[in-house]
């Protein structure tokens, strides 16, 4: 008889994303004249970059043309893509990456779940809570917790409460632990780690022989200049971290698909026998076997966001989602709510009036509103009494939105 990962039956509930849209369309199917505003999940609406088509369309005559059509590419990504994420994403901020650092995939959600693979079963793990959540239920899938307890959270994990007290920036923890997942711009807090924070990290990592996993997803809507895009800025962390990177948010990937992963040659773990092993050529050899890289045409039109027009291109789209950020913010503090996030982030995190339960007031915003918001307890237990505003929308969904949500506050 076949038998399952039994790891599976010990995740709560459905995936966070899948659990709000079922029950968005239950409401949807049973209103279907209401007009509903999706503010949950970070999904960008805004149309992919003319540089980033035009590249695609081209790439697409190529593969119609004998001479220039592509089979299947390197594993690792085109060296012509990967050169420029080296040069203008790293170098030109002073990180020491190569080009051979970078690993190009089809998304940041299953880098974060696809590098566990080449870790072991035994090691700590350190999450935030609240924390996006693919890090902790691919832990659970990998068996790397016990069951959960009744407020979600799971055996085994280190959870590093993030709190206004703390500026939602974790307190280095006292005790050692392996793998730490890290994500600034935070998701969903909005929250950015300053230099000195980073630094910290990188001590405590390099002190503990522990692997930083930076999620710098977000880090094209960083706009105070003292605050670093990469882990990489922070001298030490080619020896303690690997960090990931996307193209959904800032060039509107997210249905496209591109990312990268950065493995920087440097950075070993240690085998069972106590020797040191070389994570690049682990992730190299997982890569190759369980990966046949992005499209060519993906990759092409990934290329074009660092062409001059792509740079312009995606500056802009990041700044009007930026502006969108900055309109909820506004209207939620003149609603008398208070508000985090949403400077140097895609996401407005607020906390719920009167102590309603993050789900509730999820229910009420779609029942009363038909705005569709993220509960915050859906981050976590810490998360409970929050909800978190997607700035990814139309201007004029916004603004309605902000009109709908504000109007249960006079
Ligand atoms: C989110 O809403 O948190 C993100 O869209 C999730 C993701 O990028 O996978």
């Amino acid at each position: 008889m076949a038998t399952i990962n039994d790891n599976y039956l010990k995740l709560k509930a459905g995936y966070l994303f899948p659990e709000i849209a079922r029950r968005v369309n239950k409401f949807a199917t049973e209103n279907p004249q209401a007009p509903i505003i999706r503010l949950g999940i970070g999904d960008v609406t805004e149309p992919l970059p003319a540089a980033c088509r035009e590249a695609m369309i081209k790439a697409v005559e190529d593969m119609g043309d004998r001479d220039k059509f592509k089979g299947y590419g390197p594993e690792q990504g085109y060296a012509w893509l990967r050169e420029k994420i080296a040069a203008q994403d790293f170098q030109a901020r002073g990180c020491d990456i190569s080009a051979d650092e970078i690993f190009i995939s089809d998304g940041s959600k299953c880098d974060n779940g696809n590098i566990l693979d080449i870790f072991g079963d035994n090691n700590s793990i350190a999450v935030t809570d609240p924390v996006y959540p693919v890090y902790v239920d691919t832990n659970v899938m990998a068996g790397h917790t016990g069951e959960a307890n009744e407020k979600g959270e799971y055996g085994g994990l280190v959870y590093l409460p993030v709190t206004a007290e703390n500026n939602f920036t974790a307190q280095i923890p006292s005790q050692k632990v392996d793998l730490i997942y890290l994500c600034f711009p935070n998701n969903p807090t909005g929250a950015v780690a300053t230099r000195e924070h980073l630094q910290a990290w990188v001590d405590y990592a390099k002190a503990n022989g522990s692997i930083i996993f930076f999620d710098a997803a977000y880090e094209a809507f960083i706009s105070d200049p003292t605050i670093p895009h990469s882990i990489y800025e922070i001298p030490g962390a080619r020896d303690c971290a690997i960090e990931f990177r996307s193209f959904s948010k800032n060039a509107g990937f997210t249905g496209t698909r591109c990312a990268l992963s950065v493995v920087p040659k440097t950075l070993t773990a240690k085998a069972s026998d106590g020797s040191d092993v070389e994570l690049w050529k682990l992730w190299n050899r997982r890569q190759s076997t369980k990966f046949n890289g992005v499209s060519y045409v993906v990759q092409r039109g990934a290329e074009a966001v660092y062409s001059i027009e792509g740079q312009a291109q995606t500056k802009a789209l990041v700044s009007f989602y930026l502006e969108n950020a900055k309109i909820i913010r506004e209207q939620m503090s003149a609603a008398g709510l208070q508000v985090y996030g949403g400077v140097n982030a895609p996401y407005v995190w607020v906390k719920t009036p009167d102590n309603i339960t993050s789900w509730d007031f999820f229910d009420k915003l779609l029942f009363n509103s038909n705005v569709v918001v993220t509960p915050g307890s859906g981050f976590g237990a810490a998360g409970e009494g929050y909800f978190r505003i997607s700035a990814f929308n139309s201007r004029d969904n916004v603004n309605e939105a902000m009109k709908r949500i504000s109007a249960q506050f006079k």
